[in-house]
């Protein structure tokens, strides 16, 4: 029984509320000084006349391209929205309701502007997607995983187990390379140097050397003409330089480094080179053991 009652008591109130004709009304002063009081015309409709003291008020639906939300007493309806550059209409301007917007696909909305959604880095990946309320969420991509692009789509990705694909390692991957891996004949004929190629354009972005330095290692590679005109320009200069960059270069680029005072870059790049090299040794020893 008690139970019961408690049910029916917020139902009541609900009721309530509704019955209030508050907002539907308003008073004003005709010209001989009576006070009225005129209906409100309802959301969709604006005011065409007031109530006089023998007629009621005359409503009149919104034209087409405006609205009113609410109920209301003026005598002229609002001019729909437009969408901002960069949203889309997710619903059209009704009588009653505004045109509704949402950042378009790529946005995000930040303080009532649409921001594209940011990329992560190379060595992070995606967490989560941005969405037309939130920016994308990066992270650092875990153990055993890489990322070697800047997106805002891409999550990090395992490494390639090269064991299993029957290959040999030449490179275990970081956060911003995959596992290098190669055939036995591959790792017998190829110069470890050669393997520096496929991380090298990453090597440079991950690094997040200045641009006057990595401009400076443009001039020196390019023996001294172009110029540079941004970090992205700079950037694909290395790897037009690196397509045809023979052994011998690849293997001086450390020392360019050190004379450019990029030195610490420099023993990072001769880090990874003796360990492709440590590793091709290793696969070459065990190829003569199992020969022998
Ligand atoms: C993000 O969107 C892309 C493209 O729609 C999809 O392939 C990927 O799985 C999504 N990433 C996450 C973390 O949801």
């Amino acid at each position: 029984m008690f139970i019961l009652l408690l049910a029916v008591l917020p139902l009541q109130v609900i009721h309530c509320s509704s019955d209030n004709n508050v907002h539907e009304t308003f008073t004003y002063t005709d010209r001989t000084g009576r006070q009225l009081e005129c209906d409100r015309c309802p959301p969709g409709q604006f005011l065409r006349s007031r109530c006089t003291a023998t007629q009621k008020s005359v409503c009149m639906p919104c034209p087409t391209g405006s609205f009113t939300a609410q109920w209301n007493h003026i005598g002229k309806c609002l001019r729909c929205s437009k969408c901002d550059f960069n949203q889309v209409a997710t619903s059209a301007c009704t009588a009653d309701r505004d045109v509704q917007c949402e950042c378009r696909q790529g946005y995000y909305n930040m303080h009532g502007m649409c921001m594209r959604h940011s990329q992560c880095p190379v060595g992070e990946g995606v967490l989560a997607n941005g969405t037309a309320t939130e920016d994308t969420v990066c992270q650092t991509c875990p153990d055993g995983t890489f990322s070697d692009i800047a997106s805002n789509q891409q999550s990090c990705m395992q490494h390639q187990n090269c064991e299993a694909a029957g290959l040999k390692l030449v490179l275990k991957g970081c956060i911003w390379h995959n596992s290098v891996c190669a055939s036995s004949e591959e790792a017998k004929s190829k110069d470890g140097a050669e393997y520096l190629k496929e991380i090298l354009p990453n090597f440079f972005v991950h690094q997040k050397m200045n641009p006057r330095r990595l401009c400076q290692l443009v001039y020196k590679l390019n023996n001294g003409r172009p110029s540079c005109l941004s970090d992205s320009d700079s950037l694909a200069q290395i790897n037009t330089w690196l397509a045809s960059a023979t052994v011998k270069q690849l293997r001086d680029l450390p020392a360019v480094l050190n004379v450019i005072q990029a030195a610490h870059v420099g023993e990072k790049l001769q880090n990874k080179l003796q360990r492709i090299d440590s590793h091709l040794k290793g696969i070459s020893a065990s190829e003569n053991e199992v020969t022998e």
